[in-house]
């Protein structure tokens, strides 16, 4: 058996607490994690067909040697799968399984898996437990980890779901090492993301390490993961369902959004890719509202730059943005309260707080000038 070096993080919930274990080849040792959740044999795998084909048969052998059989749900890859019909299938499928009541199910992949998943546990037979193993940086780092749950309508993303916590979160670093660079960046983003809303010698470290970060050293992708892992776990303990604090891990999602509703939800740009321009703006916006110094709204644009994200909505070839189109998807964003949308501004690197008192004129100026760049 390979050897694993990992590190071991509580999400503090009453009695819906649990751990986050990072650290090398957790999958294939999955069987010394997993048995205790699994209170009735199969367990019930849901993956998509890119991670089955390359992450499966590790997972599926560890726990066929810890005596647990499992069954396995393939979904296809990508956003779309987040849909009325994917769930729909997806539940279907599940009871084919034959589940009970102490059934658990196991998201083995992305985001796009573990928010499907961890839905339909809600729902099933009432909510049955489950298992998230997040496969790219960003589900590690972000969406495995805080249990909100959902899928997509035609209204707009993730507007049906549940705050459902998972029963263990499991993220094995080793399998980042398949993962595209492009999607590896945009978790990325969302690391870089913790440092700016609450920690800014967290943010000096990754000017440091993320380099060597992003090309695959193993020790410090375990110290990234476990520093954002523990800082969300931290924000979600205070306010599980985001009546307040948990609104800080929006920080560049308000922008981010808009972007991403722009481009269509799909490939052109993904989630942390909207995300760090969208923190990018976030930094601008404060600096021009005196909140922020410019010297940390430069410094956050220069990170995210140099480790290759995008930083302006130009920096998204072929597409054209308009100012007005972008306003009023803001103003459709979950975030609205009260007919005012929501901001999370920076009053400097490490330190953020959610108003709705800005100046829409001010953001207005820096869409013209972010889209003229
Ligand atoms: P994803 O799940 O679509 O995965 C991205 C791609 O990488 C997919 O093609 C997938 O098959 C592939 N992949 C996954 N792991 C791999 C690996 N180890 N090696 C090779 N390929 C691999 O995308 P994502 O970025 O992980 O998640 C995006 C989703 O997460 C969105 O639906 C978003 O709404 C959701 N999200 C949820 C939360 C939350 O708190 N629940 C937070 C942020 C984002
Ligand atoms: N991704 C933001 C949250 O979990 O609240």
């Amino acid at each position: 058996m390979m050897m694993t070096n990992s590190e071991t993080l509580r999400v503090d919930l009453n009695d819906r607490s649990y751990d986050i274990i990072v650290g090398a080849n957790l999958i294939p040792n999955a069987g010394e994690h997993i048995p205790q959740f699994v209170k009735r044999d199969p367990a019930i795998i849901v993956t998509d067909v890119n991670v089955a084909e390359l992450h499966l048969e590790n997972i599926v052998k560890s726990l066929q040697e810890a005596n647990i059989t499992s069954k396995t749900i393939l979904l296809p890859a990508g956003e779309n799968t987040k849909s009325y019909e994917g769930f729909c299938e997806l539940l279907n499928d599940i009871l084919d399984t034959g589940i009970e009541r102490r059934s658990c199910l196991i998201a083995l992949g992305g985001g796009v898996i573990g928010d499907i998943t961890g839905f339909a546990a809600s729902v099933l037979l009432r909510g049955i437990d489950f298992i998230q193993i997040p496969t790219t940086l960003l589900a590690q780092v972000d969406s495995s980890v805080g249990g909100k749950t959902g899928i997509n309508t035609q209204h707009g993303k993730n507007l049906v779901g549940s705050f459902y916590q998972p029963r263990l979160v499991l993220a094995d670093t080793t399998v980042l090492d398949t993962l595209p660079r492009r999607e590896l960046l945009a978790g990325y983003s969302e690391i870089v993301k913790y440092g700016l809303l609450g920690d800014r010698p967290f943010f000096e470290w990754l000017e440091e390490n993320g380099h060597s970060l992003i090309e695959g050293d193993e020790e410090l992708r375990r110290k990234a993961i476990v520093t954002s892992c523990s800082a969300k776990a931290s924000i979600v303990a205070q306010d599980e369902k985001e009546s307040g604090s948990r609104a800080l891990l929006n920080l560049g999602h308000t922008f981010g959004h808009a972007l991403e509703a722009e481009t269509g939800f799909g490939d052109k740009l993904l989630h942390g890719e909207a995300v760090s321009i969208g923190m990018t703006m976030a930094f601008d916006l404060s600096a021009r509202m005196g909140l922020c110094s410019t010297e940390d709204a430069a410094r956050v644009r220069k990170h995210l730059n140099v480790v290759g994200l995008p930083v302006d909505p130009t920096n998204i070839a072929g597409q054209s943005w308009k100012c007005d189109a972008l306003l009023s998807h803001m103003a459709k964003d979950k975030k609205v309260r009260d007919g005012k949308m929501t901001f999370i501004l920076p009053r400097g690197i490490g330190d953020s707080f959610i108003t709705s008192d800005v100046d829409l004129a001010l953001v207005e100026a820096m869409l013209d000038d972010a889209i003229a760049a």
